[in-house]
């Protein structure tokens, strides 16, 4: 299904946001603070994941996407890019019949080429397997970069269109990864930084950005309660003013 294009039409705004995204940050310093080795903060954050799911479903949130090992994260020492991947090995292995009972879908996100053969044929079952899930899609960013995403679906885009020198931005966006959810309505980031870390770079165009300093380990569903409050206190103007959107509030 083609989803609505913020920079295109003014998208219906709903109390409960339909697609949260999340860059979960903090889980070195997490760990340094308690005088434990990195990764021990990388494995609570596992068990953050599960919260934030249940949080969602409960409230009715339609797709989470999580950044989970960014394009740019190969860079960190050899031994915590191992552990990482082992995590997530684990993780998925433990929790797909959970997520299937519960009707999730599960989807891994990002240029998984250079995993190991045997994740990519874990990752491959496990989307399968909850491909007809309706309740939440669950958007697991895994080796993904913004400009990645951006890039590939330009070479789509491209292949698609032989000899076409002209291109729209309804003609990029069904090439994006996550084409088949809307774009995020609010964004969240823990650990106190304040940048995208080339996050979802086209999709955020109108995002409500919500930062917090809680490390990702400690991040609960209360946590995530907050951020959607703070999010049910703005103004989603779309470009328009203030005085158009209660007039076109009236009208409705
Ligand atoms: C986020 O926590 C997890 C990943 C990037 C995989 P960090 O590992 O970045 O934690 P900090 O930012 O060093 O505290
Ligand atoms: C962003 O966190 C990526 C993930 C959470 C997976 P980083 O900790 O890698 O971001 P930077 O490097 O501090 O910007
Ligand atoms: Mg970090």
């Amino acid at each position: 299904m083609m989803q609505p294009s913020s920079t295109k039409d003014v998208p219906e705004v709903s109390a409960v946001p339909r697609h949260i995204a999340i860059i979960m940050d903090g889980n070195g310093r997490w760990a340094t603070r308690r005088f434990l080795p990195r990764v021990a903060g990388h494995a609570k954050g596992v068990e953050r994941v599960r919260d934030v799911v249940e949080a969602c479903v409960e409230r009715g949130v339609e797709f989470l996407t999580l950044f989970a090992f960014s394009s740019e994260n190969w860079r960190r020492p050899a031994e915590e890019v191992s552990v990482l991947m082992r995590l997530f090995m684990t993780a998925l292995e433990r929790e797909i019949t959970k997520m299937h009972v519960n009707s999730i879908r599960l989807k891994v996100v990002g240029d998984l080429s250079r995993f190991d053969p045997k994740l990519q044929q874990m990752i491959a079952n496990a989307e399968r397997r909850t491909a007809n899930n309706t309740r939440l899609t669950l958007n697991i960013c895994a080796n993904y970069g913004g400009r990645w995403d951006v890039m590939q679906a330009v070479g789509k885009m491209v292949a698609a269109h032989p000899g076409a020198t002209d291109f729209s931005e309804e003609q990029l966006a069904p090439h994006l990864a996550m084409a088949y959810a809307p774009e995020p309505d609010l964004f969240i980031r823990t650990g106190g930084e304040q940048r995208i870390s080339n996050f979802m770079l086209w999709q955020l165009a109108y995002t409500e950005m919500y930062f917090t300093e809680t490390y990702w380990p400690d991040f609960t569903g209360a946590s995530l309660a907050e951020a959607i409050l703070s999010y049910q206190q703005r103004e989603r103007r779309f470009g328009r003013t203030s005085a158009q959107l209660v007039e076109s509030k009236k009208a409705s």
